[in-house]
């Protein structure tokens, strides 16, 4: 019937053939603000990019010339599923050196970022319904993807007395008496910093083991320390899931490689999983990835800029009214209270950006309880750019 002949309006019509779980995937407000300032330079504005978390340095050298040399031979192809052998055993590798643990690398899976690593190990390990724990403040992709996927994030708030980490007390408290079918941690942590040492870390996959459920430990920030180095869960239990990736220490967001090691019953289904879902990691950049372990010494250049403007931050941001924050001993992000100044943090964020020209990403991405009284600032930027962020955000606060 027509609305005219009913004299009513016309209900709304659902979207025809969207799903119900695509309506309950919330956007990633960082990538959102991202696009807000592309706007505002495109208008002529000087913007500083505080609200990514990708480093501004450039792809290692040795990872640029590879990919070139690839570029080269023009056969660019899909690869084994589980990625091209020489990776798998590089990396392997890096599991000796780093942690002194053997990872066969036959256990070691290349994947299409670490974010397609989650998907596989989800999907590898649970089932709809099933609950898996996630730290609250944490990485919004952890929610939505299990979310996406019909599984149940369980949040775990984080405190100052568990030093805002995981812990066997804190996870029971949040499962309420239900049964938990996983734990996901992450060290060093997005947004806070914060890290596990390894009684704590060996305390959770303990926790986990004892309860047979498994132990994914999100390791993408590894390498980017600023006190201790950080322990892989691969020295507690050697079944634990570990995700990783070159987005951050090797400064290769763009190339979207990254990897898992897996127990070796998982090998054969995650195979599957990914023939299936992505057919293989990108060809030339699995080339690249395995030419940047050999420039570790740049990369340690750039962990020590980092640590650079850490410490300029903590100094100078406490004299711009901006007194607390979480630890930041690991990762490059400032968590930081700005509760003095707002309840909102989007439209803080969007003030911010519009009045200062400084982006920083809204802590409701990452809390949805608390965190419209925190904004994250990643500090993957030169020294003079956090500065001058400091100085703005500085002035701006002072003006309002
Ligand atoms: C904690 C954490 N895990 C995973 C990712 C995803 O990274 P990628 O897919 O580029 O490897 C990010 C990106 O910011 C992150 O912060």
């Amino acid at each position: 019937m027509s609305p005219s002949s009913s004299g009513r309006a016309p209900e709304p019509t659902p979207a025809i053939g969207l799903s119900a779980r695509s309506a309950r995937v919330a956007p990633f407000l960082a990538m959102s603000i991202l696009g807000l300032a592309g706007e505002r330079e495109a208008a002529g504005m000087n913007v500083l990019h505080l609200e990514v978390g990708q480093p501004s340095s450039p792809t290692p050298r040795p990872a640029l010339e590879a990919a070139r040399r690839e570029l080269e031979h023009g056969l660019i192809g899909y690869t084994p599923s589980l990625g091209i052998p020489a990776l798998r055993a590089r990396i392997s590798r890096h599991y000796r050196e780093t942690y002194g643990v053997d990872v066969p690398a036959e256990r070691v899976i290349v994947t299409t970022g670490s974010s397609a690593g989650f998907v596989l190990a989800f999907l590898a390990l649970f089932d709809a319904g099933d609950r898996v724990a996630v730290s609250e403040p944490g990485y919004p992709a952890y929610r939505a993807i299990l979310e996406a996927l019909d599984i149940e994030p369980v949040p775990v708030r984080l405190t100052e007395a568990d030093a805002y980490v995981l812990t066997p007390g804190n996870v029971t408290r949040a499962a309420a008496g239900r049964p938990l079918n996983g734990i996901l941690a992450m060290s060093p942590a997005n947004p806070t910093g914060t890290m596990m040492g390894r009684a704590p870390l060996a305390a959770l996959c303990a926790y986990a083991r004892d309860n047979g459920i498994p132990f994914i430990s999100d390791e993408i920030y590894h390498g980017l320390t600023y006190a201790a180095p950080a322990v892989s869960a691969l020295e507690c239990r050697s079944d634990a899931v570990i995700i990783n990736s070159f987005s951050k220490y090797f400064c290769m967001t763009g190339w979207r490689v990254g990897w898992m090691v897996v127990p070796a019953h998982m090998v054969d289904p995650v195979e599957r999983l990914a023939q299936n879902l992505y057919l293989s990691p990108p060809q030339v950049s699995q080339k690249a990835a395995l030419a940047a372990f050999d420039a570790r010494d740049d990369m340690e250049r750039i962990r020590e800029g980092y640590a650079r403007n850490r410490a300029m931050l903590l100094e100078e941001l406490p004299k711009i009214g901006v007194t607390r924050m979480y630890p930041a001993d690991g990762a490059f992000y400032i968590f930081a209270d700005i509760g003095d100044f707002t309840g909102d943090s989007i439209a803080f964020c969007k003030a911010l950006l519009n009045e200062a020209g400084v982006a920083a990403a809204p802590g409701v991405d990452f809390d949805p309880v608390h965190g419209n009284r925190f904004i994250r600032l990643s500090f993957a930027r030169s020294l003079d750019e956090c500065r001058e962020a400091v100085r703005r955000i500085g002035q701006w606060l002072g003006k309002r």
